[in-house]
């Protein structure tokens, strides 16, 4: 069962506020029946009138995007800059799942399966997050352990995470570590960094559990595969 604002965003008749206003104003009719409750619950079995229409249910869309830089991930941006899911373009609402910042480049989902995006956000060790960050500087075992530890980040300290300095760049000055997180805190790589004293200049986020960037070039994306979906829904807890 699931909320009925909630069922009516999730169907991309509307955004849930927008939904919210319309059965508060007696818009919405379940079984022709007028219903003004925020609370009310359905199964999805019910016919939904909305304004007259009758609600039909989306079909699911599954993307799977290498997030070039300089793309937002967002729905819309208030400075009109371009967004990850105007790179897609589809006729359904999607939305991605979990945040890249603007210049953080690589593995990408994006949506319109509610229940899809919250088993991918929910920390859960199958499903492992793997970045490689260029830092400036050159990064000693000592720091590489401290990471490694956790590292405290808004007074809250990170799980222990496999941690993995890749190669050192004398000549730049730079060092790639690789990192693997089950978390995923608001940017919580380049926070990490921060706390043992590295700035980071460049992150690229190379896989997502069972989704790895191969065969798609920065900008490009593909359709999941209703067996990808299914392994995704069977780490459901
Ligand atoms: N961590 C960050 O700091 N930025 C990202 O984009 C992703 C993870």
């Amino acid at each position: 069962m699931e909320r009925l604002q909630k069922f009516i965003a999730n169907s991309g008749y509307c955004s849930r506020r927008k939904a919210e206003e319309l059965i508060q104003k007696g818009k919405v009719f379940i079984d022709g029946k007028i219903i003004t409750e925020l609370g009310t619950k359905v199964s999805g079995k019910e016919e939904i009138m909305i304004e007259g229409n009758l609600l039909k249910k989306e079909e699911k869309e599954y993307y799977l995007l290498n997030k070039p830089r300089g793309v937002i991930t967002s729905l819309k941006d208030d400075k009109n800059r371009k967004t990850v899911v105007d790179i897609i373009n589809s006729k359904v609402r999607i939305y991605p799942v979990g945040r890249l910042d603007y210049d953080t480049t690589g593995v990408l989902l994006l949506t319109n399966d509610g229940e899809f995006a919250n088993i991918l956000m929910h920390p859960n060790p199958k499903i492992e997050k793997v970045y490689t960050a260029k830092v400036r500087g050159i990064i000693k075992g000592e720091q590489i352990n401290k990471l490694k530890n956790g590292v405290l980040i808004d007074g809250r300290k990170t799980e222990k995470t496999h941690v993995k300095l890749r190669r050192v760049d004398l000549k730049n000055n730079t060092s790639y570590v690789s990192l693997i997180l089950h978390e995923g805190r608001n940017h919580q790589v380049k926070r990490m960094f921060q706390a043992v004293g590295f700035e980071v200049i460049k992150l690229k986020r190379d896989r997502v559990g069972i989704f790895t960037l191969d065969g798609l070039a920065s900008g490009e994306f593909r359709k999941l595969t209703p067996k990808e979906v299914a392994i995704i829904y069977s780490f459901k807890k």
